[in-house]
């Protein structure tokens, strides 16, 4: 099968990344090559606006005082070193991924100091049962291995009234425009990519990976069957791109003051 027929490529690229170990092996493997260019790639391919959307998240975060939080699937950390960055009381910023190469570029990072960088998978994190009060994840949930386990993980990990918080690909909810959303995709990401990197596979991940994934409303769904409540998502780009959020049941220690980008 000729590496360069786009049709096989997609092909063996669905069959890679069905749920499971070898969709977590898969990711582990792109993410580890790409590490290097990643954020270039990432300020190119959104034009930049990827950062404005990442503040979003962490507005709605509402980070207050003392509160433990976890950038899961951070990759370089850029939500972990905004989130350390902008807080105006001591806060304990976690950075967790699976994939080394993406943390090792992380850690040489201005402010890298202020984080914590843990490699761990999100299917099974280390963090104690309610240890954490916010849970942020930019770009993660589509990635996972397996979805509905990991939210169950982050769940866990959650405090009492604690909150996720997560950007990712959307799916708008007009299938015509869902579809043609997915066929633009395929065709800028994996052009961006060979042009970028010579990498036309890891780009057309993107597109694949979108396709494979629920969306932003039936992560809404999932979330509310797992306990969460005051569950949303935020539409940006017309539903291109999605903010899905959720508390933990519980009171939380209302903190003196809550930090707004
Ligand atoms: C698209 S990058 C996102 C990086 C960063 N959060 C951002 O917003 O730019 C996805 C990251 O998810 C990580 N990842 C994928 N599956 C994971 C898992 N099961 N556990 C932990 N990290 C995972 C990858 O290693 C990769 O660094």
């Amino acid at each position: 099968m000729p590496r360069s027929d786009p049709l096989a490529l997609r092909q063996r690229i669905r069959h890679e990344i069905e749920p499971g170990e070898r969709k977590r092996r898969y990711v582990r493997r792109l993410f580890g090559r790409v590490a290097r260019k990643y954020d270039l790639t990432n300020d190119v391919m959104s034009l930049g606006a990827h950062r404005r959307w990442k503040r979003l998240v962490l507005g709605l975060a509402e980070i207050g005082p003392e509160h433990v939080v976890l950038d899961l699937a951070a990759g370089t950390g850029d939500l972990a070193l905004a989130a350390a960055r902008s807080a105006v009381a001591p806060i304990r910023v976690i950075a967790a991924d699976m994939t080394g190469e993406m943390l090792q570029v992380g850690r040489t990072r201005p402010g890298a100091s202020g984080v914590r960088w843990v490699q761990c998978d999100a299917l099974e994190l280390p963090m104690k049962d309610k240890s954490v009060d916010r849970i942020v994840i930019g770009y993660g949930l589509r990635n996972f291995a397996r979805l509905g386990p990991a939210l169950r993980e982050i769940y866990r990990c959650l405090k009492p009234g604690g909150r996720l918080v997560a950007l990712d690909f959307g799916r708008p909810s007009a299938p015509i425009l869902d579809r043609a959303y997915l066929r633009y995709l395929e065709i800028t990401a994996s052009a961006a990519g060979w042009l970028l990197h010579r990498d036309r596979e890891s780009y057309l991940y993107i597109a694949e990976s979108l396709r494979q994934y629920p969306g932003q409303r039936e992560v809404t769904e999932g979330m509310k069957r797992l306990g969460f409540v005051r569950c949303g998502y935020l539409d940006l780009l017309f539903g291109a791109m999605a903010i899905n959020f959720g508390d933990r049941p519980g009171k939380a220690p209302t903190p003196a003051f809550a930090s707004r980008e």
